[in-house]
Parts: C-alpha cells; sequence; structure tokens
C-alpha cells in the first residue's frame, strides 16, 4: 500500500504542480513543504527578524503559530487566523528563504510538522525522500536546466529572465546542502518535458 510518495527537485523544477497533480490522480492530499520554510522567511520580513538568528527566529515562531493546511486543491499556511499563502511566492521571499532554510532547528521545527501529517500523501521539497522520509514508498528526483526553470518562472515574478535565472542559481547555491536525490529515488530532468509528460512518467513509476 502507498503511504508516502515523495517528489524532491531543485527551484522551479515544477515540483509543486506536479505533486498536486500526481497526488489527484492517486486520490491522495499533497503536501508542500517548502511553504513552510517561505512562511517563516515572511513572518522574519514581517517582523525584521534578521534571517541569520536563528534563535530569534525560533522565538517568533514560538509566538506565531504556524500552520500547513495541506488541501488537495492547494496547500494553505495561516498564521493566528490569517491566511498567509498569497504572500508566500513574492521574489522578497524568493531571496530570504534559503537563509532561514539553512538553520538545523528551524529544519528540525519544519520536519516536526511534516511528520505530524496523517498518512498517506504525496509530499514535494527539497529533502523529503532523503532526511524527512527516508521510508517512503516511492520517491522522484526533479531536475531542468536553468534557463528553462528561469523561463518557466518568469512569468510568475517580477524580471526578466536573465534576472529570475541569476536569482534561481543563488537559490541553487544555498540550498545545495539539502537538495540531493536519495539513492532510490528515480531522476527526471523535466527540460523538455510537459507537465502532463512529468506526471505521467511518475504515475507509471508508482506501483499499483
Ligand atoms: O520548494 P520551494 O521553492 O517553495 O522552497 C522554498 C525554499 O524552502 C527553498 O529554496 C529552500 O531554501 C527551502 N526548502 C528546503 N527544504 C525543503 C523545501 C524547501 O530547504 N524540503
Amino acid at each position: 500500500m502507498l503511504v508516502i510518495v515523495t517528489i524532491d527537485g531543485v527551484a522551479a523544477s515544477g515540483k509543486s504542480s506536479v505533486a498536486a497533480r500526481v497526488a489527484q490522480q492517486l486520490n491522495l492530499p499533497f503536501v508542500s513543504s517548502g511553504l513552510l520554510y517561505r512562511a517563516v522567511a515572511r513572518l522574519a520580513l514581517k517582523h525584521d527578524v534578521p534571517t541569520q538568528d536563528q534563535e530569534a527566529l525560533l522565538r517568533l515562531l514560538d509566538s506565531h503559530a504556524l500552520e500547513l493546511r495541506p488541501y488537495a486543491q492547494g496547500n494553505e499556511v495561516w498564521c493566528e487566523g490569517e491566511d498567509l499563502t498569497h504572500e508566500l511566492h513574492t521574489a522578497e521571499v524568493d531571496a530570504a528563504v534559503s537563509r532561514v532554510a539553512q538553520h538545523s532547528q528551524l529544519r528540525a521545527w519544519v520536519n516536526e510538522q511534516l511528520r505530524a501529517l496523517p498518512e498517506p500523501f504525496v509530499v514535494e521539497g527539497r529533502d523529503m525522500g532523503t532526511a524527512v522520509f527516508p521510508q517512503a514508498s516511492v520517491k522522484f528526483y526533479l531536475t531542468a536546466s536553468a534557463r528553462v526553470r528561469a523561463e518557466r518562472r518568469a512569468g510568475e515574478r517580477t524580471g526578466d529572465v536573465d534576472a529570475v535565472e541569476a536569482a534561481l542559481r543563488e537559490r541553487d547555491r544555498h540550498d545545495a546542502a539539502q537538495s540531493r536525490p536519495a539513492p532510490d529515488a528515480l531522476l527526471l530532468d523535466t527540460s523538455n518535458l510537459s507537465l502532463d509528460e512529468v506526471v505521467s512518467c511518475i504515475l507509471k513509476a508508482v506501483p499499483a
């Protein structure tokens, strides 16, 4: 029986769109782990907490309860009655989030939230198949060239493709420590694949 499907990969490799579609096809909820890191970055920016100060970030989490709600139609993050989701995909948060994600105790806090979610589900991120759910039933790792990722992302952010590509490369560099395929993950280069093709490759590899 499928319990957890992990879909990891580099920034803007299409993980969340793919995970949402795969989950829908498998009739499972999907979980977007990056949203929790994004929400911490957003809170830090909002409250002028330096992103390099792990202790201060942890105190911020103590005083502002964050909750990931993995709805099938799209994940949401709430903070004390307020839906933060629409504030999480900005260039400002993109630029700050990797600094937040490098803190080990903060990663432990995120992982605790994820492991508390009721199984089964499809989960996407960077280290879902390696650090967080090494026991997952089936694992995938998505890549794509930086140019293709920037072209896909340019429509969603301000800035031209070159600037978006530079920002993505910078985020790749900061995220390198946690962005690795699990030894038992199936690697998929999505540079020349459509969303439908990626979803179909994944579904073929998921045991019936
Ligand atoms: O997946 P997404 O691009 O939304 O993730 C935002 C950021 O959160 C990543 O750039 C990375 O710094 C961090 N992240 C992480 N580990 C995860 C998911 C996201 O470090 N499992």
